[in-house]
């Protein structure tokens, strides 16, 4: 079944899975107080699967709804989604993995916060935390003195206070995965004299050439979020290191990009039964050389796999300067070949543990006081936490091979 929201634009359709014989049904979240006839509809319809993205207000709800559903597969899974609800989870994640960031603070005790940024040194960049993943730049902010910093949080009141010392970067880089391929990637650079990269600010995009590293960074964060889909923005920093930014299951993605997704969860859905679609690495060299316009009309995009014996296939035939060397195309898809990800049972980042958003709330804007921190230390950044490590990304072991 898909999984929809009212109000949320939909990522996926039926165009998407061409081909699924089985029905295919809906259940619509209706905001409020909807969960529990939610659940009974979802277990009226008899739902084995359930395939959407949950926005960020509606998480921890879905956290619940997927309790009471032990046997419907959510996809991408809770767990996966754990980024999608706030930066400060996305961080969370992130330091677990070891997957270098910018260097970040998290406070929920806010005089604390005020005597670290008395002390740190700037600029730093402010942001808030919480709310849906890419709102284009709009609440993220550069301070350049604790005066600056002390101002902005005196208007803004975000909660927690999340904070990162600024890189100066080249640009970023957005990287599409499916089963922990690249299938899309472009540069994202910001104007002439600004640092804000998003392209709703006026940034510029482009295709060619994404750095090895950057690929090997996002395929290392979509294997630790076990997710079937995946974005994430890399920055590239002018020091030449790559640290995420931002990572999601929900982005924008073209019409094509969503049909590679439906024809890869057939696949492992059916355990092999639907063919594996095949997306040769830096493809997007190639179609974003089509005008968006027309990119966005095209739909159920195939490429003809590389055979030995066969010279017509494109992607088998073409040399391109990668890392150090020039490689085969074909033999990149080798070195990023695509995982069947697997349902899992347990929970990984259960809400009892890991909403401190919620435990931690404000009494209210005005007071700005946070009750529950008579009862309890909330989890602050340590030094070793926000370890300058993290930031370095060739010394770290991928876990996850
Ligand atoms: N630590 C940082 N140092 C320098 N620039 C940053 C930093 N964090 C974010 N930016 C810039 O701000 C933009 C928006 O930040 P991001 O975390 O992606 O928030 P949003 O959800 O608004 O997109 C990024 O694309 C990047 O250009
Ligand atoms: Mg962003």
């Amino acid at each position: 079944g898909f999984l929809y929201m009212d109000y949320v634009l939909r990522f996926f359709d039926y165009s998407n899975f061409k081909g699924w014989p089985n029905k295919i049904e809906e259940v619509t979240y209706h905001w409020g107080k909807d969960k529990d006839r939610f659940i009974e509809e979802v277990k009226r319809k008899k739902i084995d699967v359930l395939i959407g993205n949950i926005p960020a207000t509606a998480y921890e709800t879905f956290r619940e709804i997927a309790r009471a559903l032990p046997n419907v597969r959510f996809v991408p899974s809770l767990d996966t989604q754990f980024s999608n609800k706030s930066k400060e989870n996305v961080t969370r994640f992130a330091w677990k993995y070891n997957l270098p960031i910018p260097k970040t603070y998290i406070y929920y005790h806010r005089e604390n916060a005020d005597k670290f940024l008395k002390k740190t040194n700037y600029p730093k960049i402010v942001k808030k935390s919480y709310g849906p993943s890419n709102y284009g730049g709009y609440f993220v902010h550069k301070v350049d003195s604790y005066k600056e910093a002390k101002a902005l949080y005196a208007s803004k009141k975000y909660h927690p206070m999340y904070f990162q010392d600024f890189i100066p970067m080249e640009a970023d880089i957005r990287v599409m995965l499916i089963g922990h391929k690249p299938v899309c990637a472009f540069w994202r650079r910001a104007p002439k004299g600004e640092w804000l990269t998003n392209t709703s600010q006026g940034g510029s995009m482009d295709y060619m050439d994404v750095p090895k590293n950057v690929l090997e960074l996002a395929v290392r964060t979509s294997k630790a979020a076990k997710a079937e889909y995946w974005a994430c923005d890399v920055a590239y920093g002018k020091d030449g290191k790559v640290r995420i930014l931002e990572c999601a299951t929900a982005f924008a993605a073209f019409p094509y990009i969503r049909d590679w997704i439906g024809q890869y969860l057939m696949w492992s859905l059916s355990e092999g039964r639907f063919r594996k679609p095949h997306m040769p690495m830096f493809n997007w060299e190639e179609l974003g050389k089509i005008s968006p316009n027309l990119l966005r009309t095209m739909r159920h995009i195939t490429f003809g796999k590389y055979s030995a014996s066969y010279d017509g296939s494109y992607f088998g035939s073409q040399k391109k300067s990668y890392g150090e060397g020039t490689v085969y195309l074909h033999e990149l898809d080798e070195s990023y070949p695509i995982f069947d990800v697997k349902e899992r049972t347990s929970e990984e980042w259960p809400s009892e543990k890991w909403n401190y958003q919620d435990k931690f709330k404000l009494k209210s804007i005005k007071s700005m006081k946070v009750p529950a921190l008579k009862e309890q230390e909330p989890p602050e950044v340590s030094g070793d936490e926000s370890a300058e490590e993290l930031v370095e990304e060739s010394a770290i072991l991928n876990k996850l091979d």
